[in-house]
């Protein structure tokens, strides 16, 4: 029987995978716009693509100043391999290899101490508080290494508007879980469990502060702090802490699981300063996972991570060498 258009019989080996086809239509459409653009910028232009592992997650493009950095994103695979997650083992693989075992549902968050409004939130209903956007940010470990990780959340801010903070509120706290049964590094004893952390009450309102729940616009991997972390990009990551159970408003300067195991090697503020280094290795250089290799080179550290135009101000006057 003739057929309306003649098409050709195409094996199968033959047609082009979805995930090809899209990434042509992109880079049809960036030539579209004059460039040969690299990945990140591409990105910027129609969200990143996605590695189609997790739940899809898309957010906006952030118009938020600072928050859509131009570098080239580090790939999924090392974003997702080389983490620091110590309830999950001491070894940048362990996460990865073990974080499979954590539950991310039913999942609450538990908002306390000094806000008009305390409760308890459930995962679902933090996920629909505010309109996810994507933002692309430097993430600068305190160990020498860093990455760009485009995130999935809102600012941080959405969630304490909502609980409002009483005049005595100075800080937050951040409380992590701590289960034994999910979690074979809490056998270690590098840390007094729960991992916490906190900031200053104006540091975790900068709109530069997320709340992420997600990474490459799907759903946080386990190792990277499902179901939701802080991130909090002028810092040294441990400060952004993950798979977050508590939040404490406080008066007083609180407890955290790094100023607890070695105060003076981690400071509360803990800002990356390439000029304040760290007591036992120099903090003026970096080198960027996924860049390994003979190529790699050393990159400078930036002050405040490169963020300093927008949270400069939150520590004009202070000693940033005492405060470190
Ligand atoms: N949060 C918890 N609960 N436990 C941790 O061990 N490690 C921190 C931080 N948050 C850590 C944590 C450190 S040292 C870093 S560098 C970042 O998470 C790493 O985040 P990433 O694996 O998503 O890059």
């Amino acid at each position: 029987m003739p057929r309306l258009v003649d098409v050709p019989a195409v094996p199968a080996r033959e047609i082009t995978p979805r995930d090809t086809y899209l990434r042509r239509r992109e880079l049809i459409a960036a030539a579209a716009i004059g460039a040969a653009w690299p990945a990140t910028a591409l990105a910027q232009a129609g969200g990143t693509p996605r590695p189609g592992k997790l739940a899809a997650l898309p957010g906006q493009r952030s118009t938020v100043a600072g928050a859509m950095t131009m570098e080239k994103l580090t790939p999924y695979a090392d974003v997702t391999t080389y983490n620091n997650f110590y309830e999950f083992g001491l070894d940048k693989g362990d996460p990865a290899r073990h974080a499979h075992r954590l539950k991310t549902r039913p999942w609450t968050v538990a908002v306390e101490g000094e806000v008009a409004r305390p409760g308890t939130f459930g995962i679902d209903d933090l996920l629909k508080l505010a309109p996810m956007e994507e933002r692309i940010y430097r993430m600068r470990c305190v160990e020498g290494w860093s990455m760009v990780i485009p995130w999935v959340g809102y600012p941080l801010a959405e969630l304490i508007r909502r609980v409002e903070p009483t005049g005595n509120a100075k800080y937050v706290q951040f409380v992590t879980l701590a289960d034994p049964k999910q979690m074979p590094g809490l056998s270690s004893s590098v840390i007094n469990w729960p991992y916490t952390e906190g900031l200053r009450l104006d540091e975790a309102l900068h709109p530069l502060t997320m709340l992420a729940f997600g990474l490459y616009g799907e759903v946080l991997p386990n190792q990277n702090g499902a179901p939701l972390r802080v991130v909090v990009p002028w810092k040294y990551g441990f400060k952004s802490g993950k798979s977050i159970v508590r939040i404490r408003f406080t008066e007083k300067q609180p407890k955290t699981a790094w100023t607890d195991a070695a105060p003076h090697e981690y400071g509360f503020y803990s800002n990356v300063n390439p000029q304040v280094d760290h007591p036992r290795w120099s903090q003026s250089h970096e080198r960027r996972i996924g860049e390994d290799g003979l190529l790699q080179r050393r990159r400078p550290t930036l002050m405040f991570n490169g963020y300093e135009a927008q949270v400069g101000q939150l520590y004009a006057g202070m000693d940033l060498r005492k405060h470190f």
